[in-house]
């Protein structure tokens, strides 16, 4: 009985899909006019927290033969830098609101160890700002800073800028130069605090209460350097009995003088083991993008000279597999997950949301790095890649590309009873003026359909010779692991395009990502 409806169903499939090859479905119709805004290098921003592996075992990790004099992964670094990372976000995360940073510099065997309450181990403090920073400048990415505005306070932040980023004599950037640093270190981008409106948070606060710490935080640490830019700690409670709307429109309006980014949190999980509700979870990503665009619009109506403010969706991934009741405060939280090839294809739904809206999103760190809801996975012994690693490492190559509203059209389905249709087609567009390509990123969220797609550029000639990536598996729930990380990997091929007035026909094949690259002539 299932294997007749599976046959019928494949029969249906293949036959919609030849019949879509002469007459497409969907149509992607594109005008490099109708430009959004800059695809920021910051978009392809990443995280390492003191949490579970990710520094101590992950990047860091001092004796092994795999790292180098400073204690730093070398196969990491390797892996990182191929991901293209180009901003790495730090200490936390949870942790960030009871770390106090003095206690991360100076001789190392001098540092205490400290409990760590975000998430219920022990931390060295072997790896500090010092080493955070030399980090980033080995593998050349820009560092950001998270203060701790939960247990911290308004102080110590301005003391860390005064470590970090004073060029005259004083008592903490001559500190810096104790610990063998003279050159300050110039760090610009700065986060006020973590999830604060979050009950889970440590120190968590009410709006107002974290509005007058951030003000106060923002005057003083200006006051060291009045070049950095400041990220407020935007809502993540997304909970029923959590007002998220509010906690943003209040900290916007209280802040909007001070900020320059507000942060956005969002991790999904395919819970319900429904691959297509799984991918439609653009609907969340897209509304809360376009709330909280709309909420800094309205903070910033009939203010003079406004200043900009952008959102920085500063943690994403999918997560919910190593999470759970043990998730805070067990000494034994890793929340190592690992992943399959359909959270490989969730990768290039966040990448599309965050580009449709390029204008504002101008800033994104996938949480995390290593070991810790990552791409890279390692044991003493070397590392594997995750499938999502490659989605990750392939958009971030339109960087500085010019993000562009497309009219797309193609078959929709209900993701869920009471939910709004979408497209199965999930479609973002760049173009690289410097090569004169069009990048068009499709993700066919249909687990059954192959969908043959029009796709039109409004004025100019197009080459037929179309650069195609893409990540094709039949096994949504396939793994990588040690020694087997070849599997789930992209193709990258020529498809020669029957060029038609501009445009030309391509079948996207179901459950896949694809990224075309099209050259104009
Ligand atoms: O990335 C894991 C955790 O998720 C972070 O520490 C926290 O900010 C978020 O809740």
């Amino acid at each position: 009985m299932f294997r007749a409806r599976h046959l019928a169903l494949t029969a249906l499939a293949l036959t919609l899909s030849l019949a879509h090859a002469q007459s497409p479905q969907a149509r992607i119709k594109i005008d490099t006019d109708r430009k959004v805004g800059e695809v920021h290098p910051n978009m392809f921003g990443n995280f390492a927290e003191h949490l579970g592996r990710c520094i101590y075992g992950g990047i860091y990790e001092e004796g092994s033969p795999l790292s180098d004099a400073s204690g730093f992964r070398k196969d990491v670094m390797e892996a990182t830098k191929n991901l293209g990372v180009s901003l790495l976000r730090w200490p936390g995360g949870n942790f960030a609101s009871g770390y106090n940073w003095k206690d991360g510099i100076g001789p190392k065997d001098q540092r205490p160890v400290r409990p760590d309450h975000a998430w219920g181990d022990l931390d060295s403090n072997r790896f500090g700002t010092d080493e955070f920073l030399q980090y980033c400048e080995r593998l050349g990415v820009t560092p950001y800073i998270c203060i701790n505005a939960g247990y911290g306070t308004v102080n110590e932040a301005r003391e860390w800028v005064e470590y970090v980023n004073e060029a005259r004599s004083t008592y903490w950037a001559d500190q810096r130069r104790k610990n063998g640093r003279d050159k300050p270190y110039g760090v610009k981008i700065w986060g006020l605090g973590n999830e604060i409106d979050g009950p889970w948070q440590l120190g968590h606060k009410n709006a107002e209460d974290y509005s007058k710490f951030a003000l106060e935080a923002a005057k003083a640490m200006r006051r060291v350097d009045s070049s950095i830019q400041l990220i407020a700690s935007g809502s993540s409670n997304f909970g029923p009995n959590a007002d998220w709307i509010a906690w943003n429109r209040e900290i916007l309006q209280n802040l909007r003088s001070e900020i320059d980014y507000i942060s956005l949190h969002t991790y999904i999980g395919n819970r319900e083991n429904n691959f297509e509700r799984f991918l439609a979870t653009s609907q969340d990503l897209d509304e809360r993008i376009e709330v909280v665009a709309g909420l800094i619009q309205a903070a910033q109506s009939g203010q003079r000279n406004p200043r900009p403010i952008y959102i920085a969706y500063d943690e994403w991934n999918v997560w919910y597999r190593a999470r759970g009741n043990t998730e805070f405060a067990t000494g034994s939280t890793r929340l190592e997950e690992i992943y399959n090839y359909e959270d490989a294809l969730a990768m290039g739904m966040f990448f599309n949301s965050f580009i449709r809206r390029a204008d504002v999103v101008k800033m994104a760190n996938l949480a995390q790095l290593v070991n810790v809801i990552a791409p890279i996975f390692t044991n003493k012994q070397g590392l594997f890649l995750q499938p999502i690693y490659f989605p990750i490492a392939e958009y971030g190559k339109q960087r500085n590309n010019m993000s562009l509203n497309a009219l797309v059209t193609s078959p929709t389905y209900t993701p869920a009873p009471g939910r709004k249709p979408l497209g199965y087609l999930d479609v973002s567009v760049t173009h690289n003026t410097k090569e004169n390509a069009l990048y068009v990123n499709v993700l066919n969220r249909s687990e059954k359909l192959d969908i043959a797609t029009r796709l039109d550029n409004v004025e100019g000639a197009i080459q037929s010779a179309v650069g195609v990536w893409t990540m094709n598996y039949d096994d949504l729930k396939a793994t990588h692991t040690f020694g087997a990380d070849k599997k789930i990997v992209p193709a990258n091929s020529t498809y020669t395009a029957k060029v038609e007035k501009n445009g030309f026909t391509y079948t996207f094949p179901k459950h896949s990502l694809t990224i075309l690259k099209v050259k104009l002539q």
